[in-house]
């Protein structure tokens, strides 16, 4: 049956509900949460702090390091806790969106250490992570050139959906489900991150950049409002 409605109720170009709080993790450098319904990250940042094993040190450069995980309950089959192969690799990623916004060159021989923590996972938890994350290096005052915000773009019956939850990611629509994360800086609109999984035609590829360069700019005014000391939970204001 074709899809009709998004089954949240949501426009197809509609985020979540966004919750977005700094400073959640008080012994930690820097931190924030980051939610879009009911996908919520928590990152902590430790950091910059020498870095350990020597070795690993770079004289004109400080390195980032990133680790996302995620809570055993955090999803309906308990996760194993652990590294895994999926989570090395969203930690992978993560690290790449956010080195190029960062001004390593600042901190020589140290490490920034980011620890991100998927509490509960309803899709685009890598996504939700690096929000979470640059919100993070922010509150602990790391110089950054530009805010990154970052969003998963889906395609449902052949219509571009923004912010897609774990139903819609497994949605087939004939060509099978398509999850499109994308990572975007706030000023130049560089794509720092993109991945895709599935399949999707050019033309819908081109739209999919410009529902994500909408969705992102929309993030980053709520990442910065947060950032400003507000505790946003647009899912206390829809009750109202
Ligand atoms: O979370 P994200 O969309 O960035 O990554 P994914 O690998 O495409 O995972 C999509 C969703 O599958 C997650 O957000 C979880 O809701 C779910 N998942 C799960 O239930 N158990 C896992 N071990 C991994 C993912």
């Amino acid at each position: 049956m074709p899809y009709e409605k998004r089954a949240d109720g949501r426009e197809m170009n509609e985020l979540r509900p966004i919750q977005a709080k700094v400073g959640v993790v008080p012994n930690a450098d820097g931190s924030a949460l980051f939610g879009a319904g009911k996908t919520i990250a928590i990152a902590a940042v430790y950091g910059p702090k020498p870095l350990h094993p020597a070795h690993m040190k770079k004289a004109d450069t400080g390195i980032i390091r990133c680790e996302y995980n995620m809570l055993p309950f955090s999803v309906t089959e308990r996760a194993r806790p652990g590294p895994s192969r999926r989570s090395k690799e969203i930690s992978m990623i993560t690290e790449n969106a956010l080195a190029g916004v960062i001004d390593l060159k600042r901190f020589p021989g140290t490490v920034i250490d980011v620890q991100i923590m998927i509490v509960q996972a309803d899709a685009g938890t890598r996504c939700a992570g690096i929000n979470a994350a640059a919100m993070a290096l922010a509150h602990a005052g790391i110089v950054m050139k530009e805010m990154i915000s970052s969003v998963a773009i889906g395609k449902i019956d052949d219509k571009i959906a923004t912010d897609i939850t774990k139903e819609e990611e497994d949605y087939h629509d004939g060509e099978g489900p398509t999850d499109i994360p994308f990572t975007i800086t706030s000023n130049s609109k560089e794509i720092t991150h993109l991945q895709l999984d599935g399949y999707i035609q050019t033309h819908r590829f081109k739209e999919s950049i410009e529902a994500a360069k909408i969705a992102c700019e929309k993030l980053n005014e709520i990442q910065i409002r947060a950032l400003k000391g507000e505790e946003i939970d647009e899912n206390k204001e829809k009750e109202k």
